[in-house]
């Protein structure tokens, strides 16, 4: 009776706060959050291990893989991570599909395919830096790089291109938005830069009114990510680039260390 008026009185996000760490309790090992996690709910801080400890007696902190999530294979491949790691992948297919059906190149393809990889799968804040450095070790730089100033580009109009300012940022973030500073210099830069053109293009084949009917399969790009993109034999996450530390937080991002 007292927990169920206790519930009553329990805001929604504290009662998914309560049921989630029942679920941790359930867990053989304790799953960790990491500050970010928390900032994102409005909160700058983070439990010790010794506080995660005492409410979780007798058990260790996951050092691995999170039984909550998709098992990942050995030595997984991009396909492996956009099956089990990345949250939604209709938009990255749709944009590819256009590019595809456009008739452009295989590098303009690969862009489209990955460019918001770094929303699906990781941070919406810089997207496009992230998802550039996620993958730059694997692809050739013009497919990185492009993906690296889309994140720019996509407030700047070029009407030759074919690309006006999306209406739905008007919706998303008022008509009187304007990008930072650092954006505006980055879209300065990049449009004298050789590969303006693959990252416009990027904008252009954005698909931003997602349709839900729309038939896109990864296995339509499983050949042209083959030739693309260099899947390292260990597994991404485990062949020592500078952005394997990447792959492998998502892989396992609840370890403790
Ligand atoms: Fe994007
Ligand atoms: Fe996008």
């Amino acid at each position: 009776m007292e927990r169920k008026a206790a519930a009553e009185s329990m805001t929604l996000s504290q009662r998914a706060d309560e049921l989630e760490e029942e679920m941790m309790h359930e867990l053989e090992r304790i799953a960790v959050k990491s500050v970010l996690y928390n900032l994102g709910d409005g909160r700058v801080g983070m439990e010790s291990g010794a506080e995660m400890m005492a409410k979780n007696p007798g058990k260790y902190f996951l050092m691995g893989a999170d039984p909550r999530l998709p098992q990942m294979p050995e030595k997984p491949t991009l396909v492996d991570y956009f099956r089990c790691r990345f949250a939604s992948t209709a938009h990255l297919l749709q944009s590819a599909t256009h590019a595809l059906k456009a008739g452009h190149n295989e590098k303009v393809i690969m862009a489209c395919l990955l460019h918001d990889i770094g929303v699906v799968s990781f941070i919406r804040c810089d997207h496009g830096y992230w998802g550039a450095q996620m993958i730059e070790p694997y692809v050739d730089e013009e497919v990185s790089w492009a993906i690296r100033v889309h994140q720019a580009l996509r407030f700047f109009p070029d009407e030759a291109a074919g690309y006006a300012y999306p209406d739905l940022y008007r919706k998303y973030f008022g008509p009187d938005y304007q990008p930072e500073p650092y954006i505006v210099e980055e879209y300065k830069r990049a449009r004298n830069h050789k590969h303006y053109m693959t990252a416009r293009l990027i904008c252009v084949n954005d698909i931003y009114s997602f349709d839900p009917n729309a038939k896109v399969n990864l296995d339509d790009f499983v050949d042209i990510i083959g030739r693309n993109f260099k899947q390292p034999k260990e597994g991404l996450g485990f062949d020592n680039t500078p952005s394997s530390h990447m792959w492998r937080t998502l892989m396992w991002p609840t370890r403790f260390l």
